[in-house]
């Protein structure tokens, strides 16, 4: 409750015990002679027909007339308010939504054992909300949104569960990942998790940390950002629609402009080989992508046809999108489709790799 709640009950209060005061001041004064012999209201004369139909009659009618009046305007004039009142609301609980999913996509701060109340007071929300996706996804900056969540390498290296390697793995920005994927399969990541992936599970249905309102929250904050706002680099004039000689050439643009997140800027995918370690230092861990590898050759198991089908058709519930600008029926289609040309040509650079 605010001040202003506060002072109204309390103006309301005093209004009603001054009239109850008043009343009481009125009826206990012995006045008319009728009131002293006690004779009830019902039984004293009444003023004659002249006197009740006459200027009084009027004077209450007039007033009746006023607060119809003032009644009927009062309900138009604050109907007319109202949905500027519900876009307030919205606004607002906008506002709050994208306020808690920036806090839930950082890391919670670091409370010091003696801190005062005061000190707690100012970061329990963040302590409370905190998931961390941070650490892996890269920091919120809150000066620069187009800063946040740019991805990063998983802190610790990860633990292949099928080879039970040890490598880097490489957690994709999150800054435009609605030019990849539409909000179903976002929510679905969060909410189960990537298993065989770092990419921890966060929805209380599947024994995660995180409510419903939480992955809403942090789906919002996620679509505010800069990047998903808008839609990936526009390829080159020349590759917009590219010609024969050109279709290497524009499909390695392509891949480094679309395909690179996923897959490695060398195809690498899941292949990807650490550089020589210089003397006497360690070896550094293989940087895995989420992509398969497609370089070496790694693509030639697929026929031409299977390939061109793979990169339309995406394979949504292995987590490789769709790039077709009318993919068949069932398949999702894409916010930002390449043309059957460009996917021609990505074709034709992956299987030169
Ligand atoms: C969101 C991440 C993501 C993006 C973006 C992405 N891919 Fe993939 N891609 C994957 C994943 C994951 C797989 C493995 C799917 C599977 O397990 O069957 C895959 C598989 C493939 C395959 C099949 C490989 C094989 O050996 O079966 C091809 C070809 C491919 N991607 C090409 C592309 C091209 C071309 C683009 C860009 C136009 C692209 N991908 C963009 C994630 C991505
Ligand atoms: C321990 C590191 C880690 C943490 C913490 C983490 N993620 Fe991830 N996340 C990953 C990795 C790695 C991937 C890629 C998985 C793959 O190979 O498909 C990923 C994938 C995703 C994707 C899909 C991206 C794409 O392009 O396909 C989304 C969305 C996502 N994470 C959201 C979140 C959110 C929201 C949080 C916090 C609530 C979070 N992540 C916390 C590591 C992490």
């Amino acid at each position: 409750m605010d001040s202003t709640e506060l002072l109204l009950i309390g103006l309301l209060l005093v209004t009603a015990l001054l009239m109850w005061g008043i009343f009481l001041a009125r009826a206990g004064k012995p006045g008319k002679p009728a009131v002293l012999l006690g004779i009830p209201k019902a039984m004293r004369p009444a003023e004659p027909d002249e006197k009740l139909e006459g200027p009084r009659l009027t004077r209450i009618m007039s007033w009746g007339v006023i607060a119809t009046m003032a009644t009927a305007v009062f309900i138009p004039a604050y109907w007319l308010g109202e949905l500027q009142r519900q876009e307030a609301f919205v606004e607002r609980f906008d506002e709050e939504s994208l306020g808690r999913g920036a806090l839930i996509f950082a890391v919670p701060p670091e409370l010091p054992e003696e801190s005062d109340p005061q000190a707690f007071r100012q970061a329990e929300r963040a302590l409370a909300l905190g998931m961390g996706c941070a650490n892996c996804h890269g920091g919120v900056d809150e000066e620069n949104p187009a800063n946040s969540a740019l991805g990063g390498l998983v802190d610790g290296g990860f633990v292949d569960p099928v080879t039970g390697k040890k490598v880097n793995y490489q957690a994709p920005p999150l800054q435009n990942v609605f030019q990849r994927w539409d909000e179903e399969v976002i929510r679905f990541t969060i909410e189960r998790g990537r298993p065989g992936t770092p990419m921890p599970t966060w929805g209380v249905e599947y024994g995660g940390p995180m409510t419903t309102l939480m992955v809403d929250d942090v789906i919002n904050w996620l679509r505010s950002l800069p990047g998903n706002q808008e839609g990936p680099e526009p390829v080159s004039e020349g590759c917009k629609n590219p010609a024969k000689a050109d279709l290497k050439s524009c499909g390695e643009e392509i891949f480094t402009a679309r395909c690179a997140v996923c897959h490695g800027p060398q195809a690498q995918g899941k292949e990807g080989v650490p550089p020589k370690p210089a003397k006497g230092e360690k070896a550094e861990l293989p940087l895995w992508y989420p992509g398969l590898a497609l370089w070496k050759g790694d693509v030639r198991h697929l026929d031409r046809d299977q390939h061109l089908t793979t990169i339309r058709n995406g394979r949504r519930y292995a987590f490789m999108p769709s790039f077709a600008e009318a993919p068949p029926q069932g398949i999702v289609a894409p916010a930002y489709p390449l043309t059957d040309k460009q996917i021609d040509a990505v074709v034709t650079y992956e299987r030169s790799l």
